[in-house]
């Protein structure tokens, strides 16, 4: 039987509010009405924290991230708490990166000194574009001004190493606007650049009134254009969606794309926590409404232990997104599963030119990053797979729906040739 390993392991805490919520985002967030329960917040995550920690006792914490919603609504006096609580409760690595998610147009709770004094060693920008039309459209709080202004007053704080959020095929943006985008971001000197292709998400203000949107032909052509303005600036793109300088990623992110470990607090978290011993992969899950997690009489979130044959989807869900794939001995380090319970589907795909074989990793080819929806339907078990796409999007969607952190869409939706 092969030998399921204990992966690194990371923090995430969830801050569920935003000054005003955007029509396209899908995430765990809610409109801030009033004042923020700031204290009250603060003290249900020490609680939910101090409930969790024994479960990952004496195991290292590599990397925190404080997602959201908008963290940088909290003060850096409550960051600095939180990360002395975690601390106390939690063996965080001396060099652990710990990553702010801040809106440029929703800082000025604190300054980014500020926030570096509490333990903040990288900040996650959400700028979008450099236009105002387009923040318009996106119902964005904040102008081109705010993000350059966050990105020097970065810069002054000496917290270089910073991501800027960037999503091209926005509402009338053409091949040049979505190059302007990328070219005024890179002026900005980010150490890491995530360029996500806005889509249309079900439940959102887009999804009930539609706007404008690129074609894909389009959105290909921008995006190839793009590539091209991150490449020849140094950018080196290690994820789907993320490009960063050497030795720039994500370590954060990184984790949840090799099928890693993490904890997670706060309203809506997900968490996923390997035990060994008896063999068991779980995952966590929480209150997604604030004033219900706020209200939770249970200190700690649910438990779901993942199905074996759920197994080999999550892991290729993750890793396939990563540009150098997996080495093949983490499949079974990270599942506990045989190679055999992915070996002729790996074949297969192969043959099919959608993965691509280097040494003992394996990778999605061009091909396969492009149909990354047909190459992941090979590693649903046996029954969803016959029920075909709608089966794949109902369980991307709910593997996404599990991770609180990154971005999780497949780049292009298409099955088939
Ligand atoms: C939690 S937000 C980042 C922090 C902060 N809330 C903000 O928006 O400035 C995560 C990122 O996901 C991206 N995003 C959200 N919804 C998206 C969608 N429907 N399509 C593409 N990207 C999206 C945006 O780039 C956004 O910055
Ligand atoms: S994109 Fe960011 S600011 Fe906008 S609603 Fe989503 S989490 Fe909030």
């Amino acid at each position: 039987m092969p030998q399921l390993r204990t992966p690194p392991l990371a923090l995430y805490v969830h801050f569920p509010w935003c000054v005003r919520k955007c029509p396209y985002c899908d995430f765990n967030s809610y409109t801030l009405h009033g004042q923020l329960p700031e204290g009250q917040y603060l003290a249900r995550l020490e609680q939910d924290l101090e409930a969790q920690a024994p479960q990952v006792a004496g195991r290292e914490v590599i990397s925190v991230f404080f997602g959201g919603g908008t963290p940088s609504l909290f003060s850096p006096q409550s960051i600095a708490r939180l990360l002395e609580a975690a601390r106390r409760q939690l063996s965080l690595a001396p060099d652990a990166e710990v990553t702010l998610e801040a809106n440029p147009g929703a800082i000025e709770r604190g300054a980014f000194r500020e926030y570096r004094d509490a333990g903040i060693t990288r900040v996650s920008l959400g700028a979008q574009s450099f236009d105002a039309t387009r923040l318009t459209a996106l119902g964005r709080i904040h102008s081109p001004q705010d993000t350059r202004a966050a990105a020097a007053e970065l810069h002054a704080a000496a917290l270089t190493n910073f991501n800027l959020d960037l999503m091209y095929a926005l509402p009338g943006q053409d091949v040049r606007g979505a190059v302007r985008d990328v070219e005024e971001a890179l002026a900005l000197a980010p150490a890491h650049l995530s360029h996500y292709q806005l889509t249309v998400e079900p439940g959102t203000v887009f999804a009930a009134r539609p706007p404008p949107l690129p074609d894909e032909d389009l959105a290909d052509a921008m995006l190839d254009e793009c590539a091209g303005q991150l490449a020849s600036a140094g950018l080196h793109r290690y994820e789907v969606s993320a490009w960063a300088r050497a030795g720039a990623q994500c370590r954060h992110n990184l984790n949840y794309w090799v099928f890693g470990d993490y904890l997670g607090l706060g309203a809506g978290a997900h968490g996923k926590l390997t035990f060994p011993a008896s063999g068991l992969i779980v995952r966590t899950t929480q209150s997604r409404e604030p004033r219900r997690y706020l209200a939770a009489a249970e200190a700690g979130p649910q438990r779901r232990t993942i199905e074996c044959e759920q197994l080999p989807f999550e892991f290729m869900l993750n890793t396939l997104r990563l540009t150098a794939g997996f080495a093949a001995p983490s499949f079974s380090e990270r599942t506990g599963l045989p190679w055999e319970a992915i070996g002729p589907e790996i074949d297969a795909a192969l043959a099919r030119g959608l993965l691509e074989r280097g040494g003992d990793r394996y990778r999605a080819s061009e091909r396969g990053l492009r149909f990354l929806n047909e190459l992941l339907l090979r590693f649903l078990p046996e029954s969803p797979r016959k029920a075909g796409p709608s089966a794949l999007s109902m369980a991307t969607a709910k593997a996404r729906a599990e991770i609180t952190g990154p971005l999780f869409t497949a780049r292009r939706g298409a099955v088939g040739e």
